[in-house]
């Protein structure tokens, strides 16, 4: 049966039909629209984004319909019942699904030179990700919708085993965004704290007329949930001494009273840094006390680029290739400039909003850079794209 409360839901979070444009941001509540009006779901996975824009703007509904009429009425066969504990699944299902409609594309599509080829292989690369993943844990599956960071099964491994796990990654590499998702795919609540000055910022304090103040931290503490600290190589070092301690010691005392640490309670901190102090790239790091760091286990978190390019999506893929040329110039260079999965989302932005290629590029990429370390870094990338066009 249709849902249209759900539909409506959807629709509100895509924004109004006919003017709105559709990319790889809101491509994903597009494609959940049309599997509510019925449209099967590998049909509505394997769609561009110019086709979603088309159905989702023909506010007449026609081209929804017409494709409504072309849509297989048997559902895929049901997923598998039993799977690994914390395995997300990669739904070989749908990967077949999807592989048939390719087929069927060729087939249909008439004559198949080069070029549809490529089209078609795009697509399906576009694609081949799946958008939502399974974690089954303690005999329960949940799902993380959306695109995910490869680093994602390790961590909620790693923390479903309860250890407390210290992300190292450059900035904008997705560990915020992983910590948030790792907490969905154990089903626990989310809290988070950004770097804190002083230990009372994190513990909670009373004020002055008795009245107490709680944290993120606490509530996790107590209740149960996945902590992040976010940005714990630049806090004080203090606090992660008394975070250590509540950790160590399965207990805490709080400013009104000792609380018991929750069996579902976990951590994750978040750092540019292994806690060893400032980098040429990481200034204002902070050096941590060794015992508190031994209580983590590591997890680095590089640049996942397949991940990047799925984010900006297939129209801006070529500005993604040069943001990812720029840095690997940049490691090769020795030139201590930054081009994160920032510039590649916030360029794409810009460039879809209309700005000029020079301006984008010089207000998310080049900065601050002089001329000649620009023209090396520039001269460099130029040389990788030739090599990949061999
Ligand atoms: N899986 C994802 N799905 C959607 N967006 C993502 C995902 N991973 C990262 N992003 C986006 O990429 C950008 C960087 O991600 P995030 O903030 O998680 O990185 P970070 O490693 O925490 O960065 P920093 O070191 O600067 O704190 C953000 O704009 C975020 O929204
Ligand atoms: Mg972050």
């Amino acid at each position: 049966m249709t849902d249209y409360t759900a539909i409506q839901a959807l629709q509100n979070e895509i924004g109004p039909r006919g003017q709105t444009p559709i990319n790889s941001y809101n491509r994903g509540p597009v494609r959940r629209w049309l599997v509510q009006w019925g449209v099967d779901s590998p049909t509505a996975r394997t769609l561009p984004n110019g086709e979603l824009d088309r159905i989702y703007n023909d506010a007449s509904d026609e081209a929804l319909k017409a494709l409504l009429a072309q849509s297989p009425t048997t559902p895929p066969a049901s997923r598998p019942a039993s799977r690994p504990v914390s395995e997300p699944t990669p739904d070989t299902q749908e990967i077949a699904v999807q592989l048939a409609v390719l087929l069927a594309k060729i087939q249909a599509g008439g004559s198949l030179d080069e070029d549809r080829v490529r089209e078609i292989v795009q697509e399906a690369l576009e694609t081949q990700r799946p958008l939502v993943i399974e974690f089954r844990t303690d005999n329960t599956v949940r799902t993380v919708e959306g695109a995910t960071h490869r680093a994602l099964p390790d961590l909620t491994r790693m923390l479903s085993a309860g250890l407390n796990v210290w992300l190292v990654g450059p900035a904008g590499s997705g560990k915020t965004t992983l910590a948030e998702q790792a907490a969905k795919a154990l089903g626990r609540p989310f809290y988070s704290t950004g770097a804190v000055t002083s230990d009372f910022r994190l513990m909670g304090f009373t004020t002055a007329t008795g009245d107490l103040v709680r944290t993120p931290f606490r509530e996790a503490f107590e209740h149960g949930g996945v902590f992040l600290w976010d940005e714990v190589d630049g806090s004080n070092p203090n606090a992660l001494v008394a975070f250590n301690q509540a950790l160590a010691n399965g207990c805490f005392a709080f400013p009104d009273g000792m609380v018991t640490k929750h069996q579902d309670f976990v951590a994750i901190a978040a750092a540019n840094t292994w806690g060893t102090g400032a980098t040429t790239e990481y200034i204002g790091r902070v050096r941590q006390d060794a015992a508190t760091l031994d209580r983590f286990v590591y997890l680095p978190i590089d640049y996942d680029e397949a991940l990047e390019r799925d984010l900006v999506g297939a129209e801006y893929a070529s500005w993604v290739r040069g943001v990812q040329r720029l840095r690997r110039a940049a490691g090769e260079l020795g030139v201590k400039a930054l081009f994160t999965p920032r510039a590649s989302i916030n360029g794409a932005r810009l460039l879809a909003a209309g700005l000029r290629r020079e301006v984008v590029v010089q207000t998310t990429l080049r900065k601050g850079l002089d001329d000649a370390t620009w023209a090396k870094l520039e001269s460099k990338a130029r040389e990788y794209k030739a090599q990949e066009a061999d």
